[in-house]
């Protein structure tokens, strides 16, 4: 009889105890001579219960966690048993938390062996590039054109419109490159997806390199992110080993190859312009547009910049339809969004849902609420640019324009929650601080702005003439909002106008943290 385990080789999972557990249980195992075959997959999302050791049976995998190392041994004694066990929660996708998901990029991100193209093949993968390669360019672009896919990396911009600017525009060389910086506070889903089903990045940068003639695709990923990497880089020697990248893809009358670049660690080099700086080995600073990345972008060359959700969701688009991937969603924000619930929750973790799915649902129902048990005061959606939003502003449904309406953005789908012991001015306060920091420096609102509103909401938070301060960092925002080169200026007003909109308690009376306790 032979043992086939899955053990996640996530990096949350790793940091949970992944590894020691693997290497726990093979002993265990040997200890009782039992063949065993451990499957290092990537995560189902479930932060909570990882590691989460899954056993193949008859009925499907089942699943067993948060395991520690210790739980080895009558983990392995349950799997010969009868598979009772403290820490089994049955099969993972019953588990309310996956049922509620409509998971199309992350189709097999938890189940696959990341390291195993067999495996891939045999859950769909290159069924999109295959299709790909028979459409043709023009008939790719206007599939993921009609898909109505939109950029995940923050902007929203559609994906069809961008691939279609390159396709146009002629080159002697043209670039796919991969923005997978993912600087955005508590978001994780480009490093699941690296990590859990890495040819599916592969694939969809290799049908973006078909769709615009682009011979030649980077991956630049973070490098804080190692497990990624090492994920990315084993994907792409055996892609390229079994002819999916390289000199006549599939076949094919294509060539594409790629490879990994590692950035240095700076938030601004996830803004696409600062990255193809860094990308070309200069320091991150933001260019001025126009020209755009996709007429003069790498090198001056044609560019598609797209972040790794937005690349890797191509290959569903072209394997099933446009209309399947359209068919979810609400008004312009099509298909589905892989949204990554962190901070003070139960459950926190990857949640893939179509558009249209509210802030309460999302932080309450699916969330759990707050790990420490007190309420929900405010979530900041979006990353460390986007808005905090208060519990009156839950009935906002997670869509483009619906979060624009209420001054807030979806980003990268990254939602923080925080309970009723936040004081919203220091939250203010840390986005100037992190804008100070972060900051390329090249234009004066942000390079400036950002230390005098820190200053000032200091002055707040000391009560020195708080009013008129309140008026001097509303009128700095402004400032920043309409004459900053980039988003990183341009943006930070959102969680700082939010906070003192939102929460005036916390600015102008007595904070509702000491109020509260
Ligand atoms: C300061 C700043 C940081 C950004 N960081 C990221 C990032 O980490 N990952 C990402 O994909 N996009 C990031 N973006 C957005 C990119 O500039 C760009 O819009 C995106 O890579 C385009 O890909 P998409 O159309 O697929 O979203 C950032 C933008 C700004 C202004
Ligand atoms: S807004 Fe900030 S990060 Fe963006 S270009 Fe200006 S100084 Fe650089």
């Amino acid at each position: 009889m032979t043992l086939r385990i899955y053990v996640p080789r996530d990096a949350a999972a790793i940091a949970c105890g992944a590894d020691e557990l693997a290497a726990a249980l093979k002993v265990a195992a040997i200890a009782r001579k039992l063949d065993i075959e451990i499957i290092r997959n990537g995560s189902r999302g479930l932060a909570w219960l990882e590691p989460l050791v899954e056993l193949v049976t008859d009925e499907g995998r089942i699943g067993y966690g948060p395991a520690e190392p210790e739980d080895a041994e009558s983990l392995i004694a349950a799997f010969v048993g009868d598979g009772t066990h403290k820490l089994r929660v049955g099969r993972p996708e019953d588990l309310p938390f996956l049922k509620r998901q409509t998971r199309l990029t992350f189709a097999r991100v938890g189940i696959v062996d990341p390291r195993d193209l067999d495996d891939y093949k045999a859950h769909g993968g290159l069924k999109g590039l295959e299709k790909a390669i028979a459409a043709g360019p023009s008939a790719i672009v206007d599939e993921v054109t009609k898909s109505g896919l939109r950029g995940r990396g923050g902007a929203g911009f559609p994906t069809g419109i961008k691939w279609k600017t390159v396709a146009d525009t002629a080159g002697p060389q043209k670039y796919i490159v991969c923005n997978a910086d993912e600087g955005d506070s508590g978001t994780f889903a480009d490093r699941m997806l690296m990590e859990g089903d890495p040819f599916c990045l592969i694939e969809g940068m290799a049908i973006a390199g078909v769709a615009t003639g682009a011979t030649k695709g980077y991956v630049y990923i973070r490098s804080e992110y190692p497990h990624a990497i090492a994920a990315m880089n084993a994907a792409i020697d055996k892609a390229r080993r079994a002819k999916v990248l390289g000199k006549a893809i599939l076949g094919s009358a294509h060539d594409f190859d790629m490879e990994v670049r590692v950035g240095a660690g700076a938030y601004v080099c996830g803004e696409e312009t600062s990255l193809l700086e860094s990308l070309e080995g200069k320091r991150g600073t933001v260019r001025a547009k126009p020209p755009l990345p996709a007429h003069k972008g790498l090198f001056g060359k044609p560019t598609v910049i797209n972040n790794v959700l937005s690349l890797a969701t191509v290959p569903i688009i072209m394997a099933d339809g446009a209309e399947h991937y359209r068919d979810f969603g609400m008004g312009r924000s099509r298909g589905t969004m892989p949204i990554q619930l962190a901070g003070n929750l139960n459950y926190g973790g990857l949640f893939e849902t179509a558009f249209g799915i509210t802030l309460g649902e999302l932080v309450d129902d699916i969330g759990g609420g707050c790990f420490t048990g007190r309420p929900v005061r405010a979530v900041q959606v979006g990353g460390p640019l986007g808005a905090y939003f208060p519990r009156e502003l839950f009935d906002t449904p997670f869509d483009y324009e619906a979060f624009a309406a209420k001054d807030g953005l979806i980003g990268h789908g990254g939602i923080v929650v925080f309970d009723d012991s936040v004081d919203m001015r220091h939250q203010a306060r840390f986005a100037m601080e992190f804008c100070a920091i972060e900051s390329c420096g090249k234009c004066t609102p942000c390079r400036i702005g950002a230390i005098r509103g820190k200053e000032t909401i200091e002055k707040i938070i000391a009560g020195k003439d708080v009013t008129r301060n309140i008026a001097v960092v509303e009128d700095l925002c402004q400032t920043m909002k309409f004459g900053s080169l980039c988003a990183l200026g341009g943006f930070t007003p959102y969680p700082v106008l939010s906070a003192i909109r939102h929460f005036p308690e916390d600015f102008h009376g007595t904070p509702h943290r000491i109020a509260a306790e």
